[in-house]
């Protein structure tokens, strides 16, 4: 898991916006947010892969912008609004564009990498609406698909973009 080095007077908290809500955790300023996410508010959709910035696996949305989770201090993400992926769709019935282009190309095999791939595509799409396939694998770049299947994520990243430009819902 991240490491979580200490920091902060002990017992000191701090209150994150997350997904649309704010949640208040321990404030060691130095722990991850990865660490945050995942072992103090249970969103495990975020993955530890490297735990080194390296994969991509833990990108979330600071302030409608993709980082990874793994190398942000929690000290950096009081404030701005985090989106997770479980934060992306309104509802099991409601899923986030990029969310359903992924499904509809198939754009996974075993599923680790997707939360941060969706994640990435997401902040392209914000920032691009209508990216060329450079752009796209420019912007994917530093996320890792250990089953290979980068076919079928441009192809989703593609088709949300055509299909539609549906922003990220604001937290
Ligand atoms: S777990 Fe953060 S980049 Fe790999
Ligand atoms: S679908 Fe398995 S790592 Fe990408």
């Amino acid at each position: 898991m991240a490491t979580s080095p200490v920091g902060g007077r002990p017992g000191a908290t701090a209150t994150l916006r997350v997904n649309g809500v704010d949640r208040v955790v321990p404030l060691l300023p130095d722990r991850s947010l990865l660490y945050v996410l995942r072992e103090e508010l249970e969103l495990t959709g975020t993955k530890y892969g490297c735990g080194e910035g390296e994969c991509g696996a833990c990108k979330v949305l600071l302030n409608g912008v993709a980082v990874r989770a793994c190398k942000t201090p929690v000290g950096e993400a009081v404030g701005p609004p985090i989106e997770t992926i479980e934060g992306l769709a309104s509802s099991a019935e409601r899923l986030h564009p990029v969310q359903k282009a992924f499904i509809e190309a198939g754009a996974f095999q075993c599923g680790f990498c997707t939360p941060g791939m969706i994640i990435a595509a997401v902040s392209l799409l914000k920032r691009l609406p209508e990216p060329t396939d450079e752009e796209i694998r420019a912007a994917m770049d530093g996320n890792i698909c250990r089953c290979g299947g980068y076919a079928r994520i441009l192809e989703a990243i593609r088709n949300a973009a055509t299909t539609a430009h549906v922003p990220s819902r604001s937290v």
